[in-house]
């Protein structure tokens, strides 16, 4: 007559086993993931603290003109990061990152997106009539401020990379405000 119980103790090992494997890698998950996390930040065009997000090759921008570019900013909600489009005005007005200008195109009053008007030279919101000149600056309309300038980004390997920044709207102080 046979006795089960080494069976059932071979069962019993088995599932201790596996439940202390899965434990374990409960808890590893967590450290790999934050041991990865300087490959991945890198990978995504993090430099330092700050996120950078690629715009592309600068010799694709036309030179002395304002061009709208899409970029794909990383942004941060607690834990939770979520990829979203953001368009950039950028000009170039020659060789080297001195000669890059870069602008938010939110308008400060309500944040309807301006356009730009190269016959005029001029900046234009749709929503309320809101002016501005070539270098941003508010010419008539409500608007309480000037266009905000974009002024973190590096050139690497010929791409231009930008940091984007949100501002607070409707002030007319320019308040940066974290994505
Ligand atoms: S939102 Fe641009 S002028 Fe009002």
């Amino acid at each position: 007559m046979s006795n089960p119980e080494p069976s059932r103790r071979g069962f019993l090992d088995y599932l201790t086993g596996s439940l202390l494997l899965i434990i374990g890698l409960l808890f590893a998950i967590p450290v790999i993931a934050y041991l990865l996390a300087p490959l991945r930040r890198r990978a995504e065009g993090e430099v330092g603290e700050a996120t950078f997000s690629d715009a592309g090759p600068l010799a694709n921008i036309p030179v002395g003109q304002w061009h709208l570019i899409q970029l794909d900013v990383v942004r941060q909600d607690g834990w939770k990061k979520t990829r979203v489009k953001q368009a950039i005005w950028v000009r170039r007005e020659g060789k080297g990152d001195e000669a890059v200008s870069i602008m938010s195109p939110i308008c400060p009053h309500l944040g309807c997106p301006v356009n730009w008007h190269p016959d005029r030279k001029e900046f234009k919101c749709p929503c309320h009539g809101g002016v501005f000149n070539s270098d941003g600056v508010r010419v008539s309309g409500p608007p309480p401020r000037s266009l905000d300038p974009l002024s973190e980004f590096k050139i690497i390997n010929g791409h231009l990379w930008v940091r984007w920044q949100d501002f607070k709207i409707g002030v007319a102080d320019r308040v940066p405000v974290s994505i």
